[in-house]
């Protein structure tokens, strides 16, 4: 029997109920697989905040550490958003992906054929569509320094963030993404503002460098502008993306609403080595939470991304997305999916059709 030892971050709002979904889909497959789960569950975000003062408790960075990978549903909320940028939900999670060093994010988007009502474009531009979004996650505008608000002697407020590579990072993202291509379908897009910005002149210069690594993926650049007007044009003509962080922020919810719903989600952060965090793209929702209307196949699609990119379980990863294929095609939606004539569920609803479907 193959042990594994998984942190759990339920974090705030919708969090703690789609995740309580993906641990007993976990503990479901877990004997058909022969294998076992310890899970820990620690704090962070809000949640950690209320608890302890801090949004990552150094025992919550050193329980991810210490364990094989890292399930978080979502962070934040109304609640903290005032408070100063130490004391923020968020400010944790960028302490998580900095801690672990987790510089690659991947973000897919395929859209179900289940669910092509649910998008807000026109079936035949999205019918088709599977995207992965590569996103650079430690570095950039994020990370860079100098920061901060800053006072001119004349008394006058500046606000500064500065957007910085190094061809190191450059290099190591690239890579990540030329090597996801290249188990795809062979085309990356590398998206930037290289006609603006220095930053993304050497961006492109290395990703050029790189390329003559990967003869066998075919690589094209593309400013971020037409990047985000094609992606909601022609996203059939995306295969692989690589982008820095912020840039990846803002086309990955793009690129994820052309499925339908955001929360239909996965992603994995990963570093060199170490644990990687599994989480879905969306956020807490605070609106919903409690009220047993989340969506929770992005967490439980999340946890089979971590059997299958982490555990190198990926039969029992296969079972799992076959089970969310199944209940969509029964016609089970929760609301932010719902379209007519389906069948109405909410996120304890929607995990019970999961059990069933991997029952049988
Ligand atoms: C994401 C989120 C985070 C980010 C926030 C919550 C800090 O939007 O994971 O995309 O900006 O990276
Ligand atoms: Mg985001």
């Amino acid at each position: 029997m193959q042990r594994y030892r998984i942190t759990l971050l339920p974090g705030d709002g919708i969090g703690p109920e789609i995740m309580a979904i993906a641990v007993e889909i976990l503990e479901a497959i877990a004997a058909p697989f022969d294998l076992s789960f310890d899970f820990t569950t620690a704090l962070m975000g809000g949640a950690a905040i209320d608890a302890t003062g801090e949004p990552l408790p150094e025992v919550t960075l050193a329980t991810c550490r210490n364990s094989d990978a890292v399930l978080l549903a979502a962070i934040g909320g109304p609640k903290w958003d005032t408070q100063p940028r130490h004391l923020r939900p968020e400010t944790g999670l960028l302490g998580l992906r900095s801690g672990l060093e987790l510089f690659a994010n991947l973000r897919p988007a395929k859209i179900l054929p289940q669910l092509l009502d649910a998008s807000s474009l026109k079936p035949e531009v999205v019918s088709g569509v599977d995207i992965m979004v590569v996103r650079e996650l430690t570095g950039g505008i994020y990370f860079g320094q100098p920061r901060g608000i800053f006072s001119s002697e004349a008394g006058e407020q500046r606000g500064v963030n500065t957007m910085v590579y190094s061809e190191t990072e450059i290099d190591r993202i690239g890579r990540v993404a030329f090597e996801a291509a290249r188990k795809r379908r062979q085309k990356l897009c590398s998206v930037d503002k290289a006609n603006v910005l220095e930053v993304s002149q050497l961006w492109r210069d290395r990703i050029t460098l790189l390329a003559q690594d990967y003869p066998d993926v075919e690589l094209s650049h593309m400013y971020v502008d037409n990047a985000a007007m094609q992606l909601v044009r022609a996203p059939k003509q995306f295969d692989t993306i690589v982008t820095g962080n912020l840039l990846g922020d803002i086309l990955s919810d793009a690129a994820a609403m052309l499925t339908g719903s955001i929360g239909m989600l996965p992603s994995a952060s990963l570093g060199a080595t170490g644990p990687g965090v599994f989480e879905p793209v969306h956020g807490s929702a605070p609106d919903i939470a409690g009220q047993d209307k989340a969506n929770p196949l992005a967490m439980v699609l999340s946890a089979a991304m971590m059997l299958r990119y982490a555990l190198g379980q990926s039969a029992a990863a296969d079972q799992i997305e076959q089970a969310v294929l199944q209940v969509l095609e029964q016609g089970d939606r929760t609301p932010d999916i719902m379209s007519a004539g389906m069948h109405p569920l909410g996120c304890r609803g929607m995990g019970n059709a999961l059990l069933k479907a991997l029952s049988v």
